[in-house]
């Protein structure tokens, strides 16, 4: 087979979130598949990035009182340290936030101007009057139109599952500032996907030599979505917008969708400049190459319509395929944070720590189709433990020593093992199930010659053997050959447990691995290195404290959103908030030290009430007690009453400070009396 140029993506994660399991069955699954066609022995480039821009990232940012910068800096060290943990090897590892992808997204909207691609519309949107923004559905809310459920976004309610368009919620507010939003005028520019119709068509039936462009139910969808018709694509988003600015635009931006899958095609451009690639040769239209897009199934829309159609009418290639998978479930649920099931991928590295647990899980279960996949815990923990302890690594565990403690290390296989021989014809099924993507077809297979292994183990005893006068040529042979079957069996898993295939391959003392070792054999000359115990079983405990943790993680999450809820209703009040504080104008009847306090001076206060008032305020290193004396200021007289180390202060008397100095009590206007209300 000769050697193909491939360039495969995962979809990029946004930069607002930490990586969870979910996340991971995608970059678990197109990582496989990318260690698979490089054994294979193909040119074979994996990119990825963060997707950075767009209002949510803008308002995290500010809202944790950080520039966007700082705050997608500090989630790509984070994203990266989590695909590492999970073995995801990518060649370039970027950011949508880049020179390359700014320069890329221009170009590409200037030739989708070019040919006439692009139109201009003025539209009614959302806005926000008091944050002065436009904004998006997902930050408008109000009271579900259909069950009046209160506090609904605006394009679904969560309670009933109705789904509506925002002008029909009801009291919306907008959930930035809490504002009624109203209408406003705005031009946007649109890439006139309508008239990709015919192509578009053509190409989600399209099929190469590598096979259908797309799944089947991919195109069927696809077909639902002609048949409802296409309509021109909003890309632009007014200022403040995090994003790149439209070049003939100046305040108006690429809305992130547009930019985000260019972002594929810069950290290429990134790997290309670092490594002396031709990008040219990988992306322009006509290109011989191949090109592969991994993503979820909610996300198809965006790399079947409006991907293709830009790539197409900008003058490059567009991508051999695009592979859809389902979402994950956890115990056949929903992921939940409340039940603590919305696990972060740190807390696995942080409880499981064997990320080849989890790799080995999900390809167990991955196959073609877009079906959701369910990550069961109690499965998960027998499966690994079953398959990976109990059927492969016992294989290596059963044989390895007698070859290390007798012979010194020195193999000498039989010619013509049987098992083995049905191992080796088995490459082809196995490869062929890897590049369809059908990963549970390839690893029950290969479960099913670790069985042949045992039972082949099991048949000859070899710790029998090796209790038996004058066998030993014999137990020689038997452990050689379960040794070759342990290095196939290794051979067919390495895609999916590349680090534990390394351990391997260092223990067996063989080069690393290619699909075309299948053909070479463990000789007569070699020798292996000793065997070191290579994993342990999965402890259900760290799964329930892993559990635990993403409860936990829950609980602080929802401290910080209780916060932010605070800080919203502080930065405006209504009336009623502000007529609960009863401010009164206090005649200062007495003032005086207090003993022991270094800040304090009791006052004593007539607000116009039957009895004076006894407040303790902090002013004591503005004023001399004597200088207070019967001035007038103003107190918060509802304040409820607190019982300080010297008495009962009964009420605030209101003063004025920051960095310049004070505290400066306040004095009213000649005229206000004691007990007068201040409004
Ligand atoms: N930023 C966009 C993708 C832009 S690609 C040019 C995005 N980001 S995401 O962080 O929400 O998701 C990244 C990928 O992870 C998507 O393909 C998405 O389908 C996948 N998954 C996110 N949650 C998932 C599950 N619970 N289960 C399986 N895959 C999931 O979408
Ligand atoms: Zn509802």
């Amino acid at each position: 087979m000769s050697s193909r140029k491939i360039l495969v993506t995962s979809a990029l994660p946004y930069a607002n979130g930490s990586i969870h399991l979910g996340h991971l069955v995608e970059y678990i699954q197109t990582d496989i598949w990318t260690r698979f066609q490089k054994m294979q022995g193909h040119t074979v480039h994996y990119v990825c990035a963060d997707d950075t821009h767009g209002t949510p990232i803008m308002l995290r940012a500010e809202k944790e009182g950080i520039t966007p910068e700082a705050l997608i800096d500090g989630v790509h060290k984070e994203h990266r340290a989590d695909f590492d943990g999970f073995l995801v090897e990518f060649d370039n590892y970027y950011s949508t936030n880049s020179g390359e992808n700014k320069t890329l997204s221009q170009g590409i909207y200037k030739a989708l101007k070019a040919n006439d691609k692009i139109a201009t519309k003025t539209i009614e949107q959302f806005y926000d009057p008091v944050k002065n923004m436009f904004l998006p559905d997902r930050f408008i809310k109000g009271e579900c139109p259909k069950c009046h459920a209160k506090d609904q976004y605006g394009d679904s309610c969560e309670s009933c599952g109705a789904t509506y368009n925002p002008t029909e919620l009801i009291e919306a507010y907008s959930a930035v500032s809490g504002a009624a939003p109203i209408r406003k005028e705005t031009e946007h520019h649109f890439f006139k996907l309508s008239e990709c119709e015919d192509f578009l068509k053509e190409w989600t039936q399209s099929c190469t030599a590598q096979g259908k462009t797309l799944q089947g139910e991919a195109a069927n969808k696809m077909g639902e979505w002609f048949e409802s018709g296409l309509k021109d694509w909003d890309i632009s988003r007014d200022a403040p917008y995090f994003g790149f600015e439209i070049p003939d635009a100046p305040g108006k931006y690429f809305y992130v969708w547009l930019d985000a899958p260019i972002g594929y095609m810069a950290s290429f451009k990134n790997l290309c400049d670092k490594n002396g690639l031709d990008f040219d040769e990988y992306w322009k239209a006509g290109s011989d190459t191949e090109l592969y897009h991994f993503i979820g199934k909610d996300i198809l829309y965006f790399h079947a319509l409006f991907w293709p159609a830009t790539l197409e009418y900008s003058g490059y290639r567009t991508p051999t395929q695009v592979f859809a998978h389902g979402f994950l479930t956890v115990n056949g649920e929903k992921m939940s944070k409340s039940r603590g099931t919305f696990i972060t991928a740190r807390s696995y590295l942080d409880h499981i720590k064997n990320p080849e647990y989890l790799r080995y899980y999900y390809a167990a279960k991955l196959n073609s189709t877009m079906e959701d996949i369910d990550l069961n815990l109690e499965d998960f923990t027998a499966r690994v433990n079953s398959d990976l302890v109990g059927k492969y690594i016992n294989i290596a565990s059963r044989t390895a020593g007698f070859i290390n403690k007798h012979f010194d290390g020195k193999l000498n296989p039989s010619r013509n093992n049987a098992v083995v021989a049905e191992l080796k014809a088995a490459a082809d099924a196995i490869a062929a199930s890897y590049v369809a993507r059908e990963y549970g077809k390839a690893l029950r297979e290969i479960m099913r010659l670790s069985d042949l292994a045992n039972s082949f183990v099991a048949d000859k005893a070899p710790w029998v053997m090796a209790k038996q006068e004058g066998r030993e040529a014999v137990l020689q042979e038997v452990c050689s050959d379960a040794l070759e079957m342990f290095r196939l069996l290794t051979l067919y898993l390495k895609p999916v447990l590349p680090k534990l295939a390394m351990e391997i391959e260092a223990f067996l003392n063989v080069d690393a691995m290619q699909w075309s070792h299948v053909d070479a054999s463990l000789n007569a000359e070699h020798t292996i290195n000793k065997y070191n115990h290579l994993i342990t079983r999965v402890d259900p405990k760290a799964i329930a404290a892993m559990v635990d943790s993403n409860k936990e993680n829950l609980e602080k999450s929802e401290a910080v959103a209780a916060l932010v809820k605070e800080e919203v209703a502080g930065d405006y009040i209504n009336i009623d908030d502000f007529t609960k504080v009863d401010l009164r104008i206090a005649h200062i009847v007495n003032a005086e030290y207090v003993e022991g306090a270094d800040k304090l001076l009791k006052l004593t206060l007539d607000i116009g009430e039957e009895k004076t008032r006894q407040v303790f305020a902090g002013i004591k290193s503005s004023y001399d007690p004597e200088t207070l004396k019967g001035r007038k200021t103003v107190m918060v007289a509802n304040l409820a009453p607190r019982k300080m180390k010297f008495g009962m202060s009964e009420g605030m008397v209101l003063a004025a400070s920051d960095g310049r100095g004070g505290p400066f009590i306040l004095s009213p206007d000649s005229g206000a009396q004691a007990g007068m209300a201040v409004k």
